[in-house]
């Protein structure tokens, strides 16, 4: 019979009638075409999913945060490693911020990119009280030195400014675009009226992305924003979609069960929930080499309707939401 053909589920039994896991035929395809076609492992996988950007640029819709990275919760080599390992598996798309351990992260990542940088989709931001005068310039040139990068490739303001700021910020926005120190920008935490407020001013709408929290115990986007962005062509980039330190979904039964049909974890069911959409890109953060393993799998999964019925039932949506 033609694997074409065969669901998902048919294609896991018969990989595990080989005794392989699809994680495992993941990673072993991987090996393969990397070393078929060197220096090309990080492109997006035929088949992976990407997102894309309203000006038409191809991200995948898996990244990695790295908030806490270089900071000391995992030792510093340990976090290179996952980095780099989620890099050789497509997660190409780094997100930091000037004030993540007061710039630290973003040392941090200068050694990890260093040598690779066009191979990355680099994101920084800069914070809501730093719009007056030329702040936003000032912001992202320390920014870049401290990441050894001449550009980035999204700049985002991390936390929503007073909305009268908004023509300021994204003329300086606009004049970092054109100085070409960065090739898009966008914003992270806005509400609807705040993304209205936006889209009146002049070249309001070229705002590339809202980061905002998105996760299975946290759903609240899904009633007023998500839609919102969905209208508007503005792809969303799902922050803590593990649920956040405090809140972390990978113990949950039920995403164990239904990623035990994929042979895949927890964590990668999530994942691949966040992502379902094509036009919502999550960026998990992990300092651990085995957690972005598990991460990665996410981006060859693709839930059935009866998978997302059944995390429908385990995390409901909030009323009212389409
Ligand atoms: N724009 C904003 O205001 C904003 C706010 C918050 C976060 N963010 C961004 O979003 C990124 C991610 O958010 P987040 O760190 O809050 O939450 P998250 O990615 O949902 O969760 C991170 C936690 O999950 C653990 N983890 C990751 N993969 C795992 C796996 N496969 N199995 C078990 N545990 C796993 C990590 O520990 P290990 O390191 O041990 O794997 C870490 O403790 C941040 O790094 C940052 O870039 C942006």
């Amino acid at each position: 019979m033609n694997e074409h053909l065969l669901s998902r589920r048919q294609f896991t039994a018969r990989c595990a009638a080989f005794g392989l896991s699809l994680p495992a035929l993941g990673a072993m395809l991987a090996a393969r075409a990397a070393a078929q076609d060197p220096g090309t492992e990080a492109a997006p996988k035929p088949g992976a999913r990407t997102v894309r950007l309203p000006d038409g640029t191809m991200v995948p819709s898996l990244g990695q945060g790295c908030w806490h990275l270089g900071q000391g919760r995992h030792p510093v080599a340990v976090e290179q490693e996952a980095l780099r390992t989620g890099i050789s598996l497509g997660m190409t798309l780094l997100d930091t911020s000037g004030n993540y351990g007061s710039g630290r992260s973003e040392q941090f990542l200068n050694h990890v990119i260093a040598g690779q940088r066009e191979r990355i989709f680099l994101v920084s931001k800069v914070e809501g009280d730093e719009v007056s005068g030329d702040g936003i310039a000032r912001a992202c040139a320390a920014s870049l030195a401290r990441l050894g990068s001449e550009y980035l490739d999204l700049y985002l303001m991390h936390w929503p400014p007073p909305s009268a700021t908004f023509p300021g910020m994204v003329a300086a926005f606009e004049q970092l675009r054109a100085a070409g120190k960065i090739r898009a920008w966008g914003v992270s935490n806005f509400n609807v009226g705040q993304m209205e407020d936006l889209f009146r001013v002049p070249d309001g709408h070229r705002c590339a992305t809202n980061q905002v929290p998105y996760s299975l115990n946290n759903r609240r986007i899904e009633r007023e924003l998500l839609p919102w962005c969905r209208e508007h062509n503005v792809p969303v980039m799902a922050y803590s979609p593990l649920g956040g330190d405090n809140h972390l979904v990978v113990g949950d039964r039920t995403l164990a069960q239904v990623g035990s049909s994929y042979g895949c974890s927890a964590a990668a069911v999530a994942l691949a929930w966040v992502t379902r959409s094509g036009s919502v890109i999550a960026i998990p953060e992990s300092g651990a080499p085995a957690h972005v393993r598990d991460n990665a799998v996410a981006l060859s999964i693709t839930l059935t309707p009866q998978d997302l019925q059944t995390l429908d039932a385990a995390f409901p949506g909030p009323p009212g939401a389409s």
